[in-house]
């Protein structure tokens, strides 16, 4: 079983947990992910690792409440368990010193973006975090990212903070500004890691994405989680869950995603009229 340490609340519908998980924590790498389990009769769910203490044992996951597994956990408090909670699973970002490097991060995408931002800046590299989200009330970990980075630029939707608009405009932004951008890791939404992409397609800048398929296993055997990357089939579990951003099939992916919609409304409407207790 694995301790919930600390629970907080960033967002309407966003969690941070701290979990008690000491062997996930020693080997946690930025950019990998974890899958946990609820209770035993819980589906197997994907979160990324948003940050580990080697010393405490703990791991930050930050999700979002859109599903039956994400409604229970929620509603899971400080000194409650859950039954599984296995990792880290994926490959581990590629850290070097490039040089610059952005990380853009849209809704609850900011919390991955962080532990590379954060080991990217160890590396030696200037780090500018672009930080994205419909409004300022649901942009979450502004401070966290402001100490690890060397600037931070936030855009909203609605104008309601920072510049108004989307991510994009703000990658445009520093271009224009005679930024020389050498990499950037895009992660959130998989509309907005297209556009970013689309985006450096034409202005050579290398772009990298990390991947939210469908998963069921996490071990590359039941290959619900695979994509196509250029000319090859990929499973984002073992192989990713980063990739090269323009040669991803985003279409495929958005499909696939499409695929479970009826049933899982189907599985949240049942916990929401049984509650939780089952
Ligand atoms: C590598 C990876 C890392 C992720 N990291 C985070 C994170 O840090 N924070 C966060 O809020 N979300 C993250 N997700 C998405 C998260 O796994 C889903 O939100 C969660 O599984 C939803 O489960 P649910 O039962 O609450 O909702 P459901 O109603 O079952 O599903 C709602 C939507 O969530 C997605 N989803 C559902 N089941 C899965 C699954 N087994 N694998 C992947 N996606 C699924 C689908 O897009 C689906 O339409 C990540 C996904 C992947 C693949
Ligand atoms: S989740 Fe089964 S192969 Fe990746």
């Amino acid at each position: 079983m694995f301790k919930i340490l600390k629970k907080e609340e960033w967002s309407p519908s966003v969690f941070a947990m701290e979990i008690e998980a000491p062997r996930v924590a020693k080997k946690a790498q930025a950019g990998q992910f974890i899958v946990l389990r609820v209770d035993e009769k819980g589906e197997r769910i994907p979160l990324t690792i948003a940050d580990f203490n080697r010393e405490t044992g703990a791991v930050l996951i930050v999700f979002q409440v859109i599903g039956a597994s994400t409604m229970k956990l929620a509603e899971l408090n400080v000194g409650d368990s859950i039954v599984d909670f296995v990792g880290p699973l994926g490959q581990p970002s590629e850290i070097e010193k490039l040089g610059t490097v952005v990380v853009v991060g849209g809704g609850i995408g900011v919390a991955p973006t962080y532990p590379i931002a954060r080991a990217m800046k160890e590396a030696g590299n200037k780090v500018i975090a672009i930080m994205g989200a419909k409004t300022k009330d649901i942009l979450i970990m502004e401070e966290e990212m402001k100490a690890v980075t060397d600037e931070v630029v936030v855009t909203t939707d609605d104008g309601s903070y920072g510049i108004k608009g989307f991510v994009t405009n703000a990658v445009q932004a520093l271009v224009d500004r005679g930024e020389k951008i050498d990499q950037i890791t895009a992660i959130g939404p998989v509309i907005m890691m297209k556009s970013v992409a689309d985006a450096t397609r034409d202005l050579g800048i290398r772009t990298i994405v990390s991947l939210n398929p469908i998963m069921v296993d996490g071990t590359g055997m039941c290959g619900g989680c695979r994509v196509q990357v250029g000319d090859e089939t990929k499973f984002a579990c073992v192989d990713g869950p980063e990739f090269d951003g323009h040669l991803v099939d985003f279409k495929g992916l958005m499909s696939r995603q499409r695929m479970y919609r009826d049933l899982e409304a189907q599985e949240k409407d049942h916990v929401c009229n049984i509650g939780l207790d089952r």
